[in-house]
């Protein structure tokens, strides 16, 4: 609809030579053809799709050519012409240029200035479509396969402490609250766990992703006899996605990298934020190496975790990135639409991010000092052994475990009201609350023997924390380093 209050001349001049807007035109050169290209553009960003691009146009290009849809010699043309770019783009001479707007027009014009005409036979039975849809499937495969070997690093140094450290006792925590003595192999050990689901969801991400979706063309798929099944064959891909639409328009396996890259996140925010409160000088359990720790400028002896605070705080990154993607597909009707060029930065951002906090964690954890005698020490505070007391009183006694928990906490104020801890009290004292306590008790009422006493599968005890230990390293090893 024309526009009433814009005349003929602007709108002649309007798709090109406009002058800028006196209001926000400052830094453009032109009037709204700048902004759509600023707006358009993605070779900023998606020039890190350049590999993926060239593979996949190498395998589009040899298999137009066996199925005699392009000619044999063109074929040998464009792909010496690709490789030709490949090593342009890698030394660092591509000339990009953002009135190409992305990787997949830059490169093409590219060849075309390289070997002529015959480049314009690449694009034969496909379309920038499938061709994205393609290059970020295998970009995102690669960032999972990355993610994979951060996550196996990360492991293997938690495994590493956590032989170490099998019978280093330290308070067991619920809402932060002393709660019962563990061992700290079996806290990092937690974090093992945690991190072999992480792999878990990125390995099953990927089953789901590896199909492809070259050949789709525009959406509806082609009439030129291609053969979709050879070209996901040379690209790794397990099989041709089935339906052409899909295969174009979905960024589910985007979506999924990004949930358990956020998971994966949330879980190294976990552990960063204990590393920051354990080194406080109030905790005092562990140090951080200088290799992870900065100074302060004013304050000489301070000592921050820096590298902890930003995995925790990088966190936030991943998990936005996953609401941002989510809510550019959410509204998009099939099949492909310009919305999906902005799902590249944040899973770029976010495969970084992941990385970067892998790394970050993975050198924290092989690097800290642990203070074994804070640990203990701070074990034993809070009347951490008041359950052992209370199972005591359930196996020695007979008593039903309710009652011995009213006992028990008897005990515990008891102790309270004296300043002591509850294995500080006389057997005398022990007995006014309860005459069935012998001498026995003060047997289990030590956090060594608490934890040692944690033998059910799955629990703290030392001897349960080397068999873990074990039993991950070896699964580490056959499951390989990723
Ligand atoms: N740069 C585009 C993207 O990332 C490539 C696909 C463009 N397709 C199109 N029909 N305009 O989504």
């Amino acid at each position: 609809m024309p526009s009433p209050n814009v005349t003929k001349g602007a709108k002649a001049k309007g798709k090109t030579g406009a002058k800028a807007s006196a209001i926000w035109g400052g830094r453009f050169a032109a009037g709204p053809s700048a902004v759509m290209a600023a707006i358009n553009a993605s070779i900023s960003f998606d020039r890190r799709l350049y590999a993926q691009d060239i593979a996949a146009s190498k395998a589009h290009c040899a298999m137009l050519a066996r199925q005699g849809i392009i000619a044999k010699a063109d074929a040998r043309a464009i792909a010496k012409g690709l490789d030709a770019i490949k090593t342009e783009i890698e030394a660092g001479r591509f000339p990009f240029k953002t009135e190409l707007e992305d990787i997949h027009m830059n490169i093409e014009a590219r060849l075309a200035e390289k070997i002529g005409a015959k480049a314009g036979r690449l694009h034969t039975a496909r379309s920038r479509n499938d061709q994205v849809a393609t290059d970020f499937r295998l970009w995102v495969r690669d960032a999972i396969d990355r993610a994979d070997r951060g996550l196996a690093a990360f492991q293997a140094a938690l495994l590493a402490r956590a032989g170490e450290h099998a019978a280093t006792v330290m308070p067991g925590f619920t809402h932060l609250q002393s709660a019962q003595p563990v061992t700290f192999g079996h806290h990092l050990l937690a974090y093992v766990e945690m991190a072999e689901r992480d792999r878990g969801r990125f390995a099953d991400a990927r089953k789901r992703l590896n199909e492809s979706p070259l050949g789709a063309a525009a959406l509806a798929g082609t009439s030129f006899p291609i053969d979709r099944h050879a070209t996901a064959k040379a690209l790794g891909f397990e099989r041709p996605m089935a339906n052409s639409l899909d295969a174009v328009s979905d960024r589910d396996f985007a979506l999924e990298f990004l949930a358990a890259a956020a998971i994966a996140a949330v879980h190294l925010s976990r552990l960063a934020e204990e590393l920051v409160l354990w080194t406080t000088p109030q905790f005092g359990f562990v140090a951080l190496s200088d290799a992870f720790t900065t100074g302060s400028s004013i304050m000489p002896q301070k000592r921050n975790p820096d590298a902890a605070e930003l995995v925790r705080a990088k966190s936030g990154r991943v998990i936005g990135a996953l609401n941002a993607l989510l809510i550019v597909m959410k509204g998009l009707p099939l099949a492909y639409g310009k919305d999906m060029q902005d799902d590249k930065e944040p899973v770029f951002e976010a495969a970084d991010t992941l990385e970067l906090g892998l790394a970050a964690m993975t050198g924290m954890v092989a690097d800290l000092a642990v203070n074994e005698t804070r640990m203990r020490e701070a074990a034993g505070a809070g009347h951490a052994t008041a359950t052992d007391l209370a199972d005591w009183l359930v196996r020695k006694l007979g008593m039903p475990f309710r009652q011995a928990h009213h006992v028990t906490g008897r005990i515990v104020r008891l102790a309270e009201a004296r300043g002591l801890g509850i294995e500080e009290l006389s057997l005398a004292e022990l007995r006014v609350v309860e005459p069935g306590i012998t001498a026995e008790v003060h047997r289990v009422l030590g956090v060594r023997r608490s934890v040692q006493s944690r033998t059910s599968f799955g629990g703290t005890a030392p001897a349960n924390v080397r068999k873990a230990v074990t039993a991950a390293a070896l699964r580490l090893r056959k499951r390989g380093m990723g």
